[in-house]
């Protein structure tokens, strides 16, 4: 996350006069939810990322938008690009009538649930905000980030840009201004990302978990959640184990993801401690105290793609990216 006067450990900003005319900024991938916080917990990859580079142009408001990395298949249009809206929400919040030329690198798979577009959008907002030289504060700049993720998954969640800009594990309460909270993690915690050539719309994966969940559900999803925290707070391996699941989610979406439960079995079996959808799917997570261990894991887990549903995967993995956000470029 850089800091309030824009520098972060990624940019040397001393020898520049005059306000910067190009930032490019990187923002991590993140997973979500972690088993039982749906939509409040979620935390940072070290990679991949997504990149915006934010250019002072002629002109007022968005002049332009490019993107690469994504096979021609994010819109262009700002109205509809989740960097630009962030961008678009910090001219609005700070009232500039300045020109931004927007520049989106897409590092993070499409449709993956690894927080593609809340990365997308957090790098569009921090960019803006060091161009712009506006000092938002971190929970403004998430709300800017808030406006690009909503257009993609129809809802007010922040539980992929809150890590993805603050970095660690997160977790942000509903409702609006977001209340971010960090929450510690065991230093040894590795993660075994496995992403299938498969994709999930987050949109959709929400609209099938309908408006109401039964009592019971409900009461080992906040028991959980709250054996969660207590668990990251004491270093309690067994506690993180035990309570590291999904009542309410994962069982509904575990259909769009062909071999999941598989999948989250050989984990287990494995060694790691916990596993199962990152944010909507299809990607599955698990989470080891080795990075021997992640790595068995994560072969294990891809092995049961193959075997299961004939598909290949991508492996990550990765200890908690606790920086977020980072200003790689500022000229
Ligand atoms: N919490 C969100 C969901 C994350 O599960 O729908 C989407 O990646």
């Amino acid at each position: 996350m850089p800091h309030r006067d824009g520098r972060s450990r990624g940019a040397d900003m001393s020898r520049r006069d005059g306000p910067p005319r190009m930032v490019r900024v990187l923002a991590p991938a993140s997973v979500s939810n972690l088993g039982c916080g749906f939509d409040i917990f979620g935390l940072a990859l070290e990679r991949p990322g997504d990149e915006v580079v934010a250019r002072a142009v002629e002109g007022s408001g968005i002049v332009s938008v490019s993107v690469s990395g994504d096979g021609g298949r994010v819109p262009t249009d700002p109205e509809r690009n989740a960097a630009a809206l962030a961008v678009q929400g910090v001219l609005d919040r700070t009232g500039s009538e300045a020109g931004v030329a927007i520049e989106v690198r897409k590092g993070i798979p499409l449709a993956s649930g690894l927080g593609g577009s809340a990365a997308s959008a957090v790098a569009g907002a921090v960019a803006a905000d060091v161009l712009l030289g506006s000092g938002l504060d971190r929970t403004a700049l998430l709300e800017c980030a808030m406006i690009g993720e909503r257009k993609g998954s129809g809802a007010d969640h922040a539980d992929n840009a809150a890590p993805s800009l603050a970095g660690g594990f997160v977790l942000v309460l509903p409702g609006l201004p977001p209340r971010m909270v960090m929450l510690p993690t065991p230093s040894d915690l590795v993660l075994a990302i496995v992403h299938p050539a498969l994709e999930v719309e987050t949109r959709r994966a929400r609209t099938i978990l309908g408006d109401t969940i039964p009592l019971k559900a409900g009461v080992e999803q906040w028991g959980n959640a709250a054996g969660l925290v207590a668990g990251l707070m004491r270093d309690d391996w067994d506690l993180i184990a035990r309570c590291m699941r999904d009542a309410v989610a994962e069982p509904l979406r575990a259909r769009l993801v062909p071999g999941f439960e598989g999948v989250r079995d050989r984990a287990l079996a494995a060694g790691a401690v916990a596993a199962g959808l990152s944010g909507s799917g299809p990607t599955v997570f698990a989470i080891c105290r080795t990075r021997d261990n992640a790595e068995a894991a994560a072969l294990d887990m891809a092995g049961a793609f193959r075997e299961e549903v004939g598909v290949e995967s991508d492996i990550i993995v990765s200890s908690v990216n606790r920086e977020g956000a980072r200003i790689l470029e500022c000229s």
